[in-house]
């Protein structure tokens, strides 16, 4: 992934830049980001689906217009899930045909958004939003394409999936229930105004076991079989979402994408074919797969707290306003000192914020050199996904920057945040 490398001599490079002039020019922490390591896995992706599949990148892991630009220059498909992520795709110039919307509640503005800009697809989520999509489509004189968000009854986290997933939650139309079939009947029957082009399903994310994904093929499959006999047509796509898990810490296995892809593939041509279905056109959306490596995060010490028996508290300048997945989620990751070279023992260390809350903690264990002293810079690894975008104000905390590095230059394609900014929300 993104990582920092020791160039010899002390010094630690990221994407080809002395890591400590990156922290001098644009301060800490700052997101960085190896839009080579990007670019390669975006890459990567759509070679393993091959031409008769589309990849959407899953926005809400990391969207900014330079990304979105990436994105569209390797090729990649958009899923966007709120008119926010839209507006960035549209300011991108993303080619908006190439967009899929998601959301269980979009609102009546943001579908008018999209079905004005041209949205590929729109994926419906409930009933009520059949209707007014609908009749928003009416209205600009269009068909809009959608596809019909349904849960395949699989649910999946890391290392073990469920087959019979409990199916009280928001998202999608049960297939097991006989909600998604209701879905397409009543889509159908607005066929004038809505083009229903297949089925979709997501199981979980951060998922390491891809037999939860060959169950849901499975069933998408069977339902499209069932759609054909109910209803004389063949749905052209099957879309199964996202969730490729990454390695976070060094237990962590993730499945290659191209064996991945091969086996999908595989599963959803058997079953089709099986039922006699011409097969389907293949998408899936990954977020953290592409985003989440190619980042990390940098910090810089302030203070360091030995607990006599207990652990050292190592405090950085910022925390859970810039990565809320450990207090969150529990989430693992790792973290170096990048600095310089350190011959000290290793200490058992807490990475922690400067927050007002003992739970603002970004790395639970660390091992960190004995010398760790203020002044000191940590990296924390593959925090390119669901860090940036999931970052808060708490504690007024400005929201640090996102730099593209590539081949030892750096360019800063989001900003840091200002006091100026943060203020000018307040009216007084
Ligand atoms: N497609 C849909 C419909 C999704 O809901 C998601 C993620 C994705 C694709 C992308 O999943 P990925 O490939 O990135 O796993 N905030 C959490 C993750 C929540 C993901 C929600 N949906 C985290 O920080 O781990």
């Amino acid at each position: 992934g993104g990582a920092v490398r020791d160039a010899g001599s002390g010094a630690l490079t990221f994407a080809g830049a002395d890591v400590r002039d990156l922290a001098r020019e644009f301060g800490t922490p700052a997101y960085l980001i190896d839009e080579d390591d990007w670019r390669r896995r975006a890459r990567a992706w759509v070679e393993a689906f091959g031409e008769d599949a589309d990849v959407y990148y899953a926005g809400k892991s990391f969207l900014s217009v330079a990304i979105a630009k990436w994105a569209a220059e390797e090729g990649l498909h958009l899923d966007v899930c709120s008119g926010g992520e839209l507006a960035v795709a549209l300011r991108a110039g993303f080619p908006t045909a190439r967009l899929g919307f998601h959301g269980n509640n979009k609102s009546a503005a943001e579908l008018e958004r999209a079905v004005a800009a041209g949205v590929g697809r729109i994926i419906v989520d409930s009933h009520d939003e059949i209707e007014r999509l609908a009749a928003i489509a009416a209205e600009h004189g269009v068909r809009q394409r959608v596809l019909v968000r349904v849960t395949a009854g699989v649910e999946a986290h890391t290392h073990e999936f469920i087959a019979t997933a409990h199916e009280d939650q928001k998202f999608g139309f049960s297939l097991a229930g006989g909600a998604a079939a209701e879905a397409v009947a009543r889509i159908l029957k607005h066929g004038e105004h809505l083009e229903l082009m297949g089925l979709h399903s997501h199981i979980g994310s951060q998922i390491f076991d891809t037999a939860g994904f060959e169950v849901a093929a499975h069933r998408l499959s069977e339902a499209l079989a069932a759609i054909k006999r109910d209803h004389g047509v063949e749905l052209p796509e099957l879309d199964l979402g996202g969730g490729l898990g990454i390695a976070y810490v060094e237990t962590d296995d993730p499945a290659p994408i191209a064996e991945t892809a091969r086996r999908l593939k595989e599963i959803v041509a058997r079953e089709c074919d099986a039922a006699g279905l011409a097969r389907p056109r293949i998408s899936v959306e990954p977020g953290r797969a592409i985003a989440g490596p190619p980042g990390i995060t940098l910090y810089e010490v302030g203070t360091v707290k030995p607990l006599p028996g207990l652990r050292t508290y190592v405090s950085v300048d910022g925390g859970m306003s810039d990565n809320i997945r450990t207090s969150l989620y529990d989430a693992e990751y790792t973290v170096r000192l990048v600095s310089r070279d350190s011959a000290a023992e290793p200490m058992l260390s807490r990475v922690v914020g400067k927050h007002c809350e003992s739970g603002d903690i970004v790395v639970r264990d660390a091992w960190l050199p004995s010398d760790t002293a203020p002044g000191d810079l940590l990296a924390v690894a593959a925090t390119g996904a669901y860090c940036r975008s999931m970052a808060s104000n708490y504690n007024h905390v400005l929201k640090p920057p996102v730099i593209a590095v590539r081949a030892g230059a750096a360019r800063v394609i989001v900003r840091r945040e200002t006091e100026d900014d943060l203020l000018g929300l307040d009216l007084g």
